[in-house]
């Protein structure tokens, strides 16, 4: 779930800069995606549904998952990190920062990330809907493969419909079609995430977390750092 490899290799180059001597491989489901990583950044490449990460043979010091995880069904999620925890050597850590939501925001979070990934035309091999855990539910899904939860935080994000249309990740007429779902939405659910409109945009305000998950053995999965911090 990689991405097209700017984040993990500059990660790794800055690590070996300090000193450590990093290996690191990519993992996706989309060929296009790890075809850059493969011929510019000359690293490994598993071409492959995370769903079945247990086929992978080597095992991990640390794994990075960055907005993959949210977009699997609900069914998937648990099986998936426990897939990926198996793939940790002892003491290894998941980090993850994905997407989440409250009790207040969960609706107009998922369903609008749903829509946006239809007509992004992203939804080929997922589900119709989205299911972006809350917080206590990424907790549980770590804890429940088996990680124990060392680092957590949380930051808020802003985002902007012209935004994710200039990036290309929707075009004119997706444009269109996410004002009139974020117009509308009842007052309530738009407060839920700070929807304001400027000009022809619309922004929001979302929630993302950062979870660090080491493994060990069953039943020692108590948080020992939280910390909280907001951005935009
Ligand atoms: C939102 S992008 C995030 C990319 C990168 N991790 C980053 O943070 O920039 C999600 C990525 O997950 C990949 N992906 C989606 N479903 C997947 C699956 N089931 N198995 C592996 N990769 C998947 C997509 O191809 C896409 O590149």
């Amino acid at each position: 779930m990689s991405g097209a490899g700017l984040f993990g290799s500059a990660v790794s180059e800055e690590l070996n800069k300090k000193g450590f001597k990093v290996k690191i491989d990519f993992l996706n489901l989309s060929g296009k995606q790890l075809k850059d990583v493969e011929s510019k950044f000359k690293r490994k490449v598993f071409e492959m549904d995370v769903r079945d990460v247990d086929r992978l043979t080597d095992e991990y010091a640390v794994i990075i998952e960055r907005y993959g995880l949210k977009d699997l069904r609900k069914e998937d999620q648990p099986k998936t990190i426990k897939k990926i925890a198996s793939k940790l050597k002892r003491n290894g850590l998941l980090v993850l920062v994905d997407m989440t939501c409250d009790k207040e925001n969960k609706k107009i979070i998922n369903d609008s990330h749903a829509l946006k990934q239809k007509l992004g035309g992203q939804k080929e091999k997922l589900d119709d809907k989205c299911n972006i855990p809350a917080i206590q539910e990424w907790r549980k899904l770590l804890k429940n493969a088996g990680l124990r939860i060392v680092f957590e935080t949380r930051f808020n994000v802003g985002v902007s419909m012209r935004a994710w249309f200039e990036s290309g990740q929707i075009d004119e007429i997706g444009l269109t079609k996410m004002r009139k779902f974020f117009k509308s939405k009842p007052a309530k659910e738009k407060k839920s995430i700070s929807m304001r409109e400027h000009e022809e945009d619309i922004k929001m305000t979302l929630p993302i977390i950062v979870l660090a998950g080491e493994r060990v053995l069953a039943g020692n999965s108590e948080t020992i750092t939280t910390t909280s911090t907001e951005s935009r």
